[in-house]
């Protein structure tokens, strides 16, 4: 689907997409002219210096695609920061870790507030797929907190073992899915990738066995049904679990249970492309100039996190998250002399918890090893849905 009112991409732009465009359809034609969706997916995020995660798009705020929590209000890094300090503090000599870590900005608010707290990790730690979004995060730490820098660290792979507070905000809808199809009469199809009349296309491939058959014939899926399984969020989770030796991780995306997500009615399954504020169903709509994402099944975070020792520590929409951290009186503290500062403030609070933007769709779900805590994780107080899972 091509939109007329789409903005149109600088001719630079344009080069790196058909560029990658190219690319992908060399690796289709060397893979006897199909490839999966999640190998696509990899590509259009993911290709080094191309895709839309690993080249130059500006991505975040309002000159880019999308607007995320962090860049909508400072106040949501406080409140994440408050989970982070309860954690910490039952921690000797713990760390932060942060995944996806965008422009930075969500580091440089949890690192004020955990300041202000009088909580400050040894480090804080970010693991990142983005090269060109590295160094944005160290100019926008520079800018905001340029004492505290000297406490972060850019790692490339996850470290053996970790004691501390692990973060990642939409990092887990960025993770390539696959596509998998059940036609009318009950067999299964993985929908992948072809190159037909001088474009991208999808052609399924029938499904009889190994990783992604089983996973799809355990959902038991209706007939005549397109969704998304993401094999490889699964094994990020399970990673992560295994390298959480003492402390909390908090994972927050848009997304729900697997009883929702696998619903009889969500027959099209949740994959979207957003390109400059604009949502759109075509995920070959110019190739490393849209983010390209799928909604979250929370069910397989949860169940790989147990299976890898982790306990449940909650599940909650974000608006309660966000409530429970303290987001309203953290508003109210900034005060109304600054009118202006605090409308928009007020604008931002409510996006981040009306229903019927980001309170709702947006899930918060924790998980602690090792970690003696007095009471419930902070943020996990109130509207706990983990029966849900
Ligand atoms: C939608 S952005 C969210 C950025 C930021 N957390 C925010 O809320 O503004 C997704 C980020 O996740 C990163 N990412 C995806 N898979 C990752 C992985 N396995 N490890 C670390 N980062 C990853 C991407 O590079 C990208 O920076």
């Amino acid at each position: 689907m091509t939109a007329p009112q789409l903005p149109t991409p600088s001719a630079d732009a344009l080069l790196i997409s058909t560029t990658l465009v190219e690319r992908i359809r060399q690796r289709i034609e060397a893979s006897n002219g199909w490839i999966s969706f999640t190998n696509y997916m990899q590509q259009a995020l993911y290709a080094p210096g191309l895709g839309y995660y690993a080249g130059g798009a500006t991505k975040f705020g309002d000159a880019g695609d999308f607007t995320t929590a962090p860049e909508m209000s400072p106040l949501f890094g406080a409140c994440v920061a408050g989970t982070a300090a309860h954690a910490l503090r039952h921690i000797e000599q713990g760390r932060v870790m942060e995944f996806g870590a965008g422009t930075g900005v969500l580091a440089a608010e949890i690192l004020t507030e955990l300041e202000r707290l009088d909580c400050l990790p040894l480090s804080y730690d970010i693991v990142d797929l983005s090269p060109d979004l590295k160094q944005r995060q160290l100019t926008t730490l520079q800018t905001r907190v340029p004492h505290l820098v000297e406490r972060v660290r850019w790692l490339d792979a996850l470290p053996e073992h970790f004691d501390g507070f692990i973060v990642g905000n939409e990092v887990l809808d960025a993770m390539p899915c696959a596509l998998v199809y059940r036609d009318e009469a009950g067999q299964l199809f993985e929908r992948g990738v072809v190159w037909r009349d001088n474009r991208l296309a999808f052609e399924d491939q029938a499904l009889h066995s190994g990783q992604l058959f089983d996973l799809a014939s355990a959902l038991d899926l209706p007939a005549d049904y397109l969704t998304e399984i993401q094999p490889q969020m699964h094994a990020f989770v399970r990673s992560v679990a295994q390298c959480l030796r003492q402390g909390a991780l908090l994972l927050i995306d848009y997304g729900f249970t697997a009883r929702e997500f696998y619903h009889p009615q969500r027959n099209q399954g949740t994959l979207m492309a957003h390109y400059r504020h604009h949502s759109l169903i075509d995920p070959f709509y110019l190739p490393g100039l849209c983010d390209i994402t799928c909604h979250v099944d929370f069910s397989a975070v949860y169940t790989h996190a147990e299976a890898n020792g982790l306990q449940l520590e909650g599940y909650i929409p974000q608006a309660q998250y966000l409530l429970n951290t303290g987001l309203t009186q953290k508003l109210e503290a900034l005060g109304i002399e600054n009118t202006r500062q605090y409308v928009s403030a007020a604008a931002s609070v409510h996006k981040l918890t009306s229903p019927a933007e980001m309170g709702e769709l947006f899930k918060t779900i924790a998980f602690s090893r090792n970690l003696a805590l007095p009471a419930l994780l902070h943020g996990f107080e109130d509207g706990d849905d983990s029966w849900k899972l």
